[in-house]
């Protein structure tokens, strides 16, 4: 849920507001989606923070690098730059692994073998290096994200785990870095004003990564 006071970051706030609309419902059927972590079996939940550390571990950070890598404007480069310092800095990688080590939820090779296809497809879409498709999908995945870390935590609570700091640091800061994040698309969509890729082609890295997410999440 993006606040009020989103309105007061982004003037031209017409321009994005049927992606965030987009990124909103995506995210709000993923989570509907979701089974009760109670019903689940503990290998079942393990399963999920698993493949939730297989995708996340190693791609996230690589993923922001190619929306800096793409992106052109001041603006977006300058915010992108600080959602990387960040996770560079605190170690977000090394307080996830933390996460699943805690949980007993280290990825095997058959985790990474469930995700690997739906993977290489975002690869394979990140590669092409578009900035404003993939800053789309990265407000998605800031926004998921954050949306998810409740339900994480409760799943490694049932695998008798207390390790939160993943989850709680994602849980908060997460939600300015999805604000943030569409700052900078509306900063990309102005310098592409003549270029702008079809309304279809923006919202690909969405339907990439939601597909990667179901595999994540799907028991
Ligand atoms: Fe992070």
């Amino acid at each position: 849920m993006i606040p009020e006071s989103f309105d007061l970051l982004t003037p031209n706030r017409s321009d994005i507001a049927p992606i965030q609309a987009h990124i909103e419902v995506t995210i709000d059927d993923l989570l509907a989606s979701l089974r009760r972590p109670e019903r689940l079996s503990p290998e079942e939940r393990r399963g999920i923070i698993a493949r939730y550390t297989s995708v996340l571990e190693g791609n996230f950070i690589y993923w922001m690098t190619s929306a800096y890598l793409s992106a052109r404007s001041t603006a977006a480069h300058a915010i992108i730059q600080d959602n990387l310092l960040e996770e560079v800095r605190d170690n977000h990688p090394g307080m996830l692994r933390k996460f699943a080590i805690a949980a007993h939820a280290v990825p095997t090779d058959a985790d990474a073998l469930a995700v690997y296809r739906n993977l290489e497809a975002v690869r394979q879409f990140v590669s092409r290096l578009s900035s404003v498709p993939i800053v789309v999908m990265m407000a998605f995945f800031e926004g998921f994200i954050t949306k998810f870390m409740p339900y994480l935590a409760e799943l490694a609570g049932l695998q008798g785990s207390a390790e939160r700091e993943y989850t709680d640091v994602h849980g908060v800061c997460d939600i300015v870095h999805t604000q943030e994040l569409f700052r900078a698309l509306q900063a990309e969509m102005t310098l592409a004003e003549d270029a702008r890729p079809p309304a279809k082609s923006m919202i690909e890295g969405v339907e990439v990564l939601r597909t990667l997410i179901q595999d994540v999440v799907t028991t």
